[in-house]
């Protein structure tokens, strides 16, 4: 019988620690796959001591004999892949015999990186707070049919179209009164950018480019086991997060079919991703951020400073509302709980389990949350007020962090399998 893919996704804003429990699960599959987003992602794991991370390279990449797919949904910029490889070859990291990349993902021109600037200017008090990679403007020519995609890259005609692509991106930018000499991209002027790309096209083409979909289908008519690895959050997916500051690719389950070519009957578990509090990083809607001590010591004793941008992340309780909603959405299987040892001190935990919303009680989450007077209605428990070891399992795990996860289930009527008391491989507790 055919196997299934299972999915690892985060249901907040992202920065779940989605890396580090991919990481942990990978010795159970024989593949790990991104099926989105691209380098706007940054992905940590901490192993043996030591921090690593990863932007657009999947994260089961240091694991011997694992494969590693960057899939068809993936926009990828060849300059911050071939950088990416080059630290991970330093590490000894053999990445050309453990990565294929499918030739139907896009590629981020320099010219896309420009527009994402250039649209953010323009945007004044309304931007989204991108990472600027470029990410927005290469989805919308995907839509829109004027991508190049890496397979391109491989014809004869490629710089011609490059150059067609390009040129109508200038002249976009040009419209908008601005101008390349305004730009640097990545600290970097828009010809010397230009001119390390093209040096990382080639690069690129030295690695097993594949037909994603023919891959995935045939390892899994073939008993291989496949984990399929989300970037971003829900609630930053461009259908069901809090548009317009959400980022441009489905972040949610349904993303992995057209993302790596599989159809729905495909996708096994589905394997949902929370800290225990929330973070987000970038403007938009966030019912539950604290602009207190609460608020700070989150960002402080959880290090909430972005893995790509080091931009601090705004903090806030958890949110119950916004929970149920992703793992609706996502048909979540599977949860997984990160980040409890930040809470250690805290006396009190607060749960938010609605929202009241122009005086009125609102447990769906609404089509906005930032319009009207909101504010969050929350349910109080008390604080564990002790240290998480790992070491003694589940059996060791103080009682009332015991009774907070049993609420957390209850609420969100979703099994834990997996809780993560910190940042190293090993700060793992399989339930
Ligand atoms: P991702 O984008 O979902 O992979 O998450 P990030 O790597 O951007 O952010 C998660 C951060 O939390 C990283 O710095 C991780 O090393 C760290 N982290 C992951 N799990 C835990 C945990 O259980 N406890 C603590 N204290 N840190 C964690
Ligand atoms: P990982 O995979 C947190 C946010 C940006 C911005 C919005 C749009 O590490 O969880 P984009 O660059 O896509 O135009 O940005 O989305 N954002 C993330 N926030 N974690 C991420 O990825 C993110 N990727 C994008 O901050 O608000
Ligand atoms: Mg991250």
């Amino acid at each position: 019988m055919k196997n299934k893919v299972d999915v690892l996704l985060g249901l907040q804003w992202g920065d779940e620690g989605k890396g580090k429990i991919v990481d942990y699960l990978s010795p159970n599959y024989d593949m790990i796959a991104r099926y989105q987003g691209g380098a706007n992602a940054g992905h940590t794991l901490k192993i043996d001591g030591k921090t690593h991370v990863l932007h657009i390279i999947p994260s089961g990449i240091f694991h011997k004999n694992k494969l590693n797919l960057i899939g068809n949904g993936v926009v990828v910029d060849p300059v911050i892949f071939k950088e990416e490889c080059e630290q991970l070859v330093k590490l000894g990291v053999d990445v050309h015999s453990r990565l294929l990349i499918a030739k139907k993902a896009h590629l981020i021109l320099p010219s896309h990186r420009l527009l994402d600037a250039v649209y953010e200017k323009s945007k004044g008090n309304l931007k989204i707070g991108s990472t600027l990679k470029g990410i927005g403007p290469t989805y919308t020519d995907k839509t829109a049919r004027l991508g190049l995609r890496i397979g391109n890259s491989l014809a004869a005609d490629f710089v011609e179209k490059y150059n067609i692509l390009k040129n109508s991106h200038l002249k976009i930018v040009a419209m908008y009164g601005d101008s390349i000499a305004d730009f640097k991209i990545d600290n970097k002027p828009f010809d010397v950018y230009e001119k390390e790309w093209f040096a990382a096209i080639e690069y690129l083409k030295s690695f097993q480019l594949v037909e994603c979909e023919n891959v995935v289908n045939n390892m899994l008519k073939n008993g291989k086991t496949i984990l399929a690895e989300g970037a971003q959050g829900t609630m930053l997916d461009v259908d069901y997060g809090t548009y317009p500051f959400v980022t441009s690719s489905n972040t949610v389950s349904a993303g992995v079919c057209t993302g790596l070519g599989i159809s729905p009957h495909d996708v096994g578990k589905v394997f949902g991703i929370t800290k225990a509090y929330c973070t987000r990083v970038g403007a938009g809607p966030f019912p539950t951020e604290l602009f207190d001590k609460v608020g700070e010591l989150l960002r402080e004793k959880g290090r909430e400073f972005g893995a790509t941008t080091g931009r601090p992340r705004r903090c806030g309780w958890i949110d119950l509302v916004q929970l149920k909603y992703s793992v609706m959405i996502n048909g979540v299987t599977d949860l997984i709980i990160t980040k409890p040892d930040v809470l250690n001190n805290l006396d009190v935990i607060k749960l938010c389990t609605a929202y009241n919303i122009d005086g009125k009680h609102v447990d769906e989450f609404p089509f906005c949350v930032d319009e009207g007077s909101m504010s969050p209605v929350y349910t109080e428990l008390p604080g564990w007020c002790s240290d998480l070891s790992y070491a003694a399992g589940i059996a060791g795990l103080p009682p009332k962090f015991v009774s907070y996860l049993d609420f957390l289930n209850q609420q969100l009527d979703t099994k834990i399998t997996v809780i993560s008391t910190g940042p190293g491989r090993e700060e793992t507790i399989k339930c």
